[in-house]
């Protein structure tokens, strides 16, 4: 298993990109699978949970094509088939470690004509799948699963558009019911406890789908027609420049500016809270592009003070909790984070593994049954820590790196490739080359 060395640094400076966003680049590919004629997918992650999304969709007979703009853009053709013209896969699909190729194909493979299986890495067959299974169950679907994980059995069969109400505010769970709802015979609701992400919502209406908000809830009629292909820029990752975000805002005399960036406002919670932390960020050039906001994100290094994080805006911020728990180690006072349970079934469980490897480094974080507090500063000290294979605990622990006294080796830094391949030469760049 690699050791990756982390030195404190010196100031972060310049401009830099992050990757395409990993949860349109799987609706996009998907999507594109499921329209009828070519779509032309700009920026899309193909590496790590993208790239298992992109396997998965070739073992159900999706022609795809990949190339390369002269900026080193990867662009990737996909061939849609209909939204029935999947082939029947020869074998299991391995979804590896990402949740959302798993529990999104569950919502497709189900109304298709022929069985599947579905199956993964070990850290992904510890996942709930009971929430995404039990829903299309009522829908009509023939799914046996491994006590309420995968490996995932499914036998397609004509589905029935029902209403939901989740227990969870999933967007995976959403989006695997509004995509089992474009092969149902009537129309789909879903109630959510809180808002999540809503990127399938934006790409299917785009298609020409009828899928609306509804009081609480989102409304979706199976198409009469064939989905309409697409051909989306993908923007970069919030959730992967928070990374940079953080670092910037931590390392004194630093100033960034990452490019491009997807601002989503039900993706963005963490702007809020550094913000109300005292974090200078400012965002410029905001557009939309491919019907998701889209801009320039500057952050100059600052003080920061310690908050609360709770209700809502947790499912804003879903992804970005063991990076803001980096942060609140430098922050004045204590930072509290409460109703946030779900980080207990993310790729680890992020409430036991930020605490354990941030104490490591001197932190002074207890846990909570749903959450997490941080009391601060602290000066934090380099020490050898472990990801346990989950991206966003390498990258944040990566950044812990960077503000602690003495080397800090962070084990297993290679599966900050699920989302963000380019992640050590990116921070060594903005640092101002390889240390
Ligand atoms: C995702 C939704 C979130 C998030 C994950 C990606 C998506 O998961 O944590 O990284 O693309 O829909 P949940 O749906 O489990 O909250």
């Amino acid at each position: 298993m690699n050791r990756t060395v982390v030195h404190p640094a010196g100031p972060l400076r310049g401009r830099a990109r992050v990757p395409g966003d990993k949860s349109i680049s799987h609706r996009a590919l998907l999507l594109g699978a499921l329209a009828e004629g070519e779509s032309r997918i700009e920026g899309p992650l193909l590496t790590g949970d993208g790239q298992a999304t992109l396997h998965c969709l070739q073992a159900l007979g999706v022609e795809t094509a990949l190339s390369v703009k002269d900026d080193s853009t990867p662009v990737l053709t996909v061939v849609g088939r209909g939204l029935r013209g999947f082939r029947e896969p020869a074998v299991p699909l391995d979804c590896v470690r990402s949740a959302t190729t798993m529990r999104l194909l569950a919502g497709v493979l189900s109304g298709q004509p022929f069985s599947s299986v579905l199956t993964g890495d070990p850290q992904l067959l510890r996942r709930p799948m009971r929430r995404v299974v039990e829903p299309l169950r009522r829908m009509g679907a023939d799914i046996t699963d491994t006590d309420g994980h995968a490996p995932l059995t499914i036998r397609g069969r004509p589905l029935q558009g029902c209403e939901h109400r989740l227990e969870v505010a999933s967007a995976q769970v959403k989006s695997a019911l509004l995509l089992a709802g474009l092969l149902a015979d009537g129309p789909t609701v879903v109630q959510e406890p809180a808002p999540t992400r809503d990127h399938t919502e934006r790409m299917l209406a785009a298609m020409g789908v009828d899928v609306r908000k509804e009081g609480e809830g989102i409304i979706l009629h199976p198409p009469a027609q064939s989905l309409r292909p697409l051909s989306p820029t993908v923007p970069g990752d919030f959730s992967s420049a928070a990374f940079l975000i953080v670092a910037s805002v931590l390392v004194p005399d630093s100033e960034v500016t990452i490019c491009d960036v997807g601002l989503n406002p039900t993706r963005t919670g963490l702007l809020d809270v550094l913000r109300a932390m005292g974090a200078s960020i400012t965002v410029t050039d905001e557009h939309l592009l491919g019907g998701e906001p889209v801009g320039n994100i500057t952050v100059r290094s600052s003080a920061l003070w310690g908050t609360e994080v709770s209700g809502d805006l947790v499912v804003r911020m879903i992804d970005e909790f063991p990076i803001l728990a980096v942060a609140a180690t430098q922050a004045r006072g204590r930072t509290v984070v409460r109703d946030a349970a779900e980080l207990r079934v993310k790729e680890t469980d992020r409430i036991a593994t930020v605490v354990e490897e941030l104490g490591k480094m001197g932190a002074r974080i207890e846990p909570l049954p749903d959450g997490f507090v941080v009391a601060g500063p602290t000066p934090l000290r380099g020490a050898p820590v472990s990801s346990h294979g989950d991206h966003r605990l390498a990258m944040a622990l990566f950044v812990a790196g960077l503000v602690a006294s003495g080397p800090t080796v962070v084990e297993n830094m290679e599966c900050a490739a699920d989302s963000f391949p380019d992640f050590v030469p990116t921070m060594e760049r903005l640092m101002g080359g390889p240390r």
